[in-house]
């Protein structure tokens, strides 16, 4: 049996659908009943029969944070996919950005190696991966740079990974996938979700800085395949594209058919606007939504080598282009 954490969240949710519609035998731990109801939207966008696709998951209420509770997660399982995270780049998280990505996946990991699952598949991110000073393509091979000014999601991202390669080292069978910024539809709230959000909304400026970006179902896609290989212990780039922000901007709003900004941002703007966004934040109480290190993103050059993945799987991602109106037209929709 198949156990997957973060099933709840935008990436889970599209994973355990490909795994029911392969007729897999699939357990997720969920914390909270309401979020079921993304997993049951998220399948109905491939199913009028949403309901007993949703019913095939073996659902069992467990934070990875939760010994017990996991330990009885564990029972009969076999593979595991690791999603589950928290995803925030606010200092103020840090703690629990620790707790939940590094002490989380080191649980998972114990786990695993106490039940002796066969592979474990960890979603990682590129924000693990170091940055090249000549703006040369980044791959797998491209370290960590601890003396560089990480984000707090970065950090804990990357303690995670030591966790699992930890697991290695004891015996555990794995694979680790870091993806790019991944675009997929039904969490507008959070992730890429927002950033669709935040296009409609009319962005008052683009940027010139360059991401990797990649669509949920290549993410899957990705996890599915490597975990059915005979690969192991190796970590892989899933990155469709390199984008800027600003022709990221432009493509997401010729399909939610707005105007895009014509202004960009500069270094200066960027100063000012992570300062008056920690200010608003302080008064407000409010989640941060520009900091000083995804003020910095804005404008870095970081481009992604995906050749590893694409010839390790014969894979061939969808274009960008294709996910951006995909998504967008979704959203449309949903509004
Ligand atoms: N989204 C991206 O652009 C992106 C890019 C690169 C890598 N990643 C990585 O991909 C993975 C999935 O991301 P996503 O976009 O699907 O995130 P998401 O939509 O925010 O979902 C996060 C999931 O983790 C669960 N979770 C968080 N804390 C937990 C805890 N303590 N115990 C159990 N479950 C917990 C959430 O459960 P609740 O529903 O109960 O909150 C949710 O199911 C993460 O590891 C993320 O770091 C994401």
């Amino acid at each position: 049996m198949i156990l997957v954490t973060g099933g709840t969240g935008l990436v889970g949710s599209h994973l355990l659908y490909e795994l029911v519609k392969n007729n897999q035998n699939v357990r997720a731990i969920y914390r909270n009943e309401e979020k079921l109801e993304s997993v049951k939207k998220v399948f109905s966008y491939f199913t009028e029969d949403s309901t007993s696709a949703f019913n095939k998951i073996d659902w069992i209420e467990a934070d990875i944070l939760n010994i017990p509770a996991l330990t009885e997660a564990f029972k009969g399982i076999t593979h595991v996919y690791h999603c589950a995270a928290l995803i925030s780049f606010d200092l103020k998280d840090y703690y629990d950005l620790r707790k939940t990505n590094i002490e989380g996946t080191a649980n998972i990991v114990n786990l695993s190696i106490a039940n002796t699952i066969k592979k474990l598949c960890y979603i990682s991110s590129i924000a693990t991966l170091g940055n090249k000073e000549d703006n040369s393509l980044i791959d797998e091979d491209t370290f960590w740079n601890p003396e560089t000014d990480n984000s707090v999601y970065g950090i804990t991202k990357y303690g995670a990974e030591m966790e699992v390669w930890r697991g290695t080292q004891e015996g555990l069978d794995a694979v680790i996938v870091n993806p790019g910024i991944i675009l997929g539809a039904g969490f507008w709230n959070s992730g890429s979700g927002l950033l669709f959000k935040k296009v409609q909304n009319t962005i008052p400026y683009s940027a010139t800085g360059t991401s990797g970006y990649v669509d949920v179902k290549d993410v899957v896609q990705c996890m599915l395949q490597l975990m059915k290989s005979d690969i192991r212990n190796q970590r892989f780039i899933v990155v469709s594209e390199n984008l800027s922000f600003k022709d990221f901007i432009e493509i997401a709003a010729k399909y939610l058919q707005v105007k895009a900004p014509k202004k960009q941002v500069t270094p200066f703007l960027l100063q000012i606007g992570w300062r008056a966004d920690w200010l608003k934040s302080f008064l407000t109480g409010k989640p941060r939504s520009l900091t000083k290190q995804t003020a910095a993103t804005a404008l870095t050059l970081a481009n992604y080598n995906n050749q590893k993945i694409i010839e390790a799987l014969d894979y061939a991602f969808i274009p960008i282009e294709k996910s951006i109106k995909k998504v967008s037209e979704q959203f449309l929709k949903e509004q």
